[in-house]
């Protein structure tokens, strides 16, 4: 859809809020906490945005944007080209990081990783579930939305600067209740030290800005595989090529966005064969069921793999 911008915020150091309307004031589809929005920039860039307004309101969505010093172009174009008025290709919303039912909730948010947590804690807040939240940051001015969380209710801010470092996780995560989930977003350091602290994996749910390294040694070449499309066109996936790429390049018009196995805009539906999953979103149950895969960064451990394309 193409959705216009109507509002630019700041809402913290670095941080912009960019609300934007359906162009002719037509109503715009529904969302749950933890969905997210493809922005396709006017330079050409896809990026993902969590949507941090009202689910009840229909007629905006809003996402919060850092400027990323290590801008690859997205964040920096947003802050320093797009305008109010201007009207951008946008996917979504997707959600990748939807609250389950649990007896309660452990959210931890590092820096703008607030974005989606944020509305899980207004929606938690408002149902009166049994939730608390950790949102750490470099300084409390480059905090968005700081004052209205702890204003919800049992949340802690941790700002670095004025807290002496960065905070102790076995603390925050001693004493959770039974059966609590926790969900993390943020940086890559605060993921890694919550999946290292948490004893139970099967407790975490996570939403990443980027994905992981991956380790360079110790992995077994790939193989060359088939697949197979529609219609039985058939296409071979060479070592080194992409999924994606490879169907590309035999014609079929496909979407991404990150391309990097975290945002699930190329999960395709798997009718035949085992995939080799190598994304940072289905869960353990998704993988062992098999029945889809992300084109841009899984291969296959059979020798064809038959999708629904
Ligand atoms: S394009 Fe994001 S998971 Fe494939």
């Amino acid at each position: 859809m193409r959705l216009r911008l109507i509002r630019s915020t700041w809402l913290a150091e670095g941080v912009v809020q960019l609300e934007f309307a359906d162009p002719a004031g037509d109503e715009l589809p529904g969302w749950e906490p933890g969905a997210h929005l493809t922005l396709h920039l006017p330079n050409g860039l896809a990026r993902e945005y969590s949507l941090c307004g009202d689910p009840a309101d229909r007629t905006r969505y809003a996402v919060a944007v850092q400027h990323d010093a290590a801008s690859r172009g997205g964040s920096a174009y947003v802050h320093e080209r797009l305008r109010v008025g201007e009207v951008v290709e946008v996917d979504g919303p997707k959600n990748n990081f939807a609250l389950t039912e649990a007896p309660a909730y452990m959210l931890i948010a590092g820096g703008i990783g607030v974005t989606p947590v944020k509305a899980m804690a207004e929606a938690l807040h408002a149902r009166g579930a049994d939730w608390r939240l950790f949102y750490c940051g470099r300084s409390r001015t480059s905090m968005a939305f700081a004052d209205l969380l702890e204003s919800l209710g049992d949340t802690i801010v941790h700002a670095d600067d004025d807290c002496g470092g960065t905070p102790d996780l076995g603390k925050v995560l001693a004493d959770l209740p039974g059966g609590a989930l926790v969900y993390v977003c943020g940086p890559e350091p605060l993921l890694a030290a919550v999946e290292a602290e948490l004893d139970d994996p099967a407790r975490l749910r996570v939403e990443r800005f980027r994905a992981p390294e991956r380790p360079a040694a110790g992995e077994p070449a790939d193989e060359p595989f088939d697949v197979v499309c529609g219609g039985g066109r058939r296409f071979t996936v060479q070592p080194g090529a992409s999924v994606l790429d490879t169907l590309r390049r035999g014609g079929l018009d496909l979407p991404s966005s990150c391309e990097e196995g975290i945002c699930g805009t190329c999960e395709t539906r798997v009718l035949a064969g085992e995939p080799d999953h190598r994304d940072f979103l289905l869960t353990d149950a998704e993988r062992a069921e098999g029945g889809s895969m992300m084109l841009c960064v899984s291969r296959s451990r059979t020798p064809e793999l038959v999708l629904d394309l």
